[in-house]
């Protein structure tokens, strides 16, 4: 019976032109290229800029990817942002999005926070909504400006993590309803609130008026990330009704080298079908998988027709896959 489905027509992304290599961080901190590099596999990551905000790269990615998709914001009748790092505590990034794009009145804009599966959780919504035909096309981002919550005099976190977004135009398409469609086949959400405090911001709104900056404790983050990440592949796969072997990429959220190479040889994954972009990009949170699509496809990696099973962990913790052919 056929089926709509949410079809990828477009990505893109935007980062930073600031570059801080591991060289720059180790005459901020106790660090060097070495430890950084063996331990996390990352190089280098991009900060903003004062005056960049969140908002100012959701637009140029969505820019980019409306391009890609032959779209104009006319045509976008929903927008999602998934980010930890708002410009302001209120309205939502995305109304900022959307004024700045010049989206019509009466395009509902939200904000969602998952963390590092912001994106996965963003695309599930969207998802659902053009599958029930509330909505035709939607412009889902994931952003975020993690270097204005890092405590740069924090060797344990500050080493890790970076600046961007990524974006994608999702569009309905009347499909056959089987495997073989193009565009988003499965997605599964997860969370599990025991490990609110295993990896926070240690301020907040309602805490203390603050935002604070990122702690975590490295080690259990590590220990889970493994089989969540693992889950969230396995899980969306069984709901797809397809397997590993049909894969033809796995874009898992980029947070660590070694956990991506766990979760690989535990899935058996050969290297050459794993999307890695930690090494120049840092863990970017929710903009880390949108921003290895998009780069991915710019670059001729990812092509149409191929089937990608993505997934991702991260504070909450939350995690998740998604299966999409695009
Ligand atoms: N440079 C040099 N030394 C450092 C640094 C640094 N940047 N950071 C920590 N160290 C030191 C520690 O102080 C410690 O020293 P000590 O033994 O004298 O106390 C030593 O290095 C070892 O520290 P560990 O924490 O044991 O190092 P580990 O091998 O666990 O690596 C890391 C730490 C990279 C944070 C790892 O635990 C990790 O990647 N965890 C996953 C966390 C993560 O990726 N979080 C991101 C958000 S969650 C997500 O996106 C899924």
């Amino acid at each position: 019976m056929s089926q709509i489905r949410s079809r990828i027509i477009g990505t893109g992304y935007s980062l930073p032109a600031k570059v801080l290599t591991n060289d720059d961080l180790s005459k901020m901190v106790e660090t060097s290229d070495e430890w950084i590099s063996t331990r996390t596999g990352i190089r280098s990551r991009h900060v903003a800029s004062e005056g960049e905000y969140t908002s100012d790269f959701c637009v140029k990615a969505a820019q980019m990817a409306l391009k890609n998709a032959d779209m104009s914001a006319e045509d976008i009748d929903f927008i999602i942002v998934a980010t930890v790092t708002p410009d302001n505590t209120f309205p939502a990034t995305a109304a900022k999005v959307g004024k700045i794009l010049g989206i019509r009145a009466g395009v509902a804009a939200m904000d969602v926070n998952a963390a590092c599966s912001g994106f996965i959780y963003a695309s599930q919504i969207a998802d659902n909504m053009i599958r029930l035909g509330q909505i035709k096309n939607a412009l889902v981002i994931g952003a975020e400006t993690l270097s204005r919550i890092v405590d740069w005099n924090d060797r344990n976190t500050c080493v890790l993590f970076g600046d961007g977004a990524g974006a994608a135009i999702f569009k309905a398409y009347e499909e056959k309803g089987t495997s073989a469609d193009r565009g988003i086949l499965s997605v599964k959400i997860f969370a599990d609130a025991s490990h609110y405090d295993t990896l926070c911001s240690d301020s907040g709104v309602s805490f203390n008026q603050k935002s604070g900056f990122i702690h975590m404790d490295g080690k259990e983050v590590f220990k889970i990330a493994i089989p969540s990440l693992i889950e969230g592949v396995e899980s969306s796969l069984a709901l797809a009704g397809l397997s590993l072997s049909d894969v033809d990429w796995y874009i898992p959220h980029q947070a660590n080298a070694r956990i991506i190479d766990s979760v690989a040889k535990n899935l058996e994954i050969d290297d050459s079908k794993v999307i890695v972009t930690v090494d120049h990009h840092g863990n970017t949170s929710a903009a880390s998988i949108p921003l290895a699509l998009a780069e991915s496809v710019e670059s001729g990696k990812v092509k149409a027709g191929n089937l990608i099973v993505i997934s991702s962990m991260g504070a909450g913790f939350t995690w998740g896959g998604m299966v999409v052919r695009i």
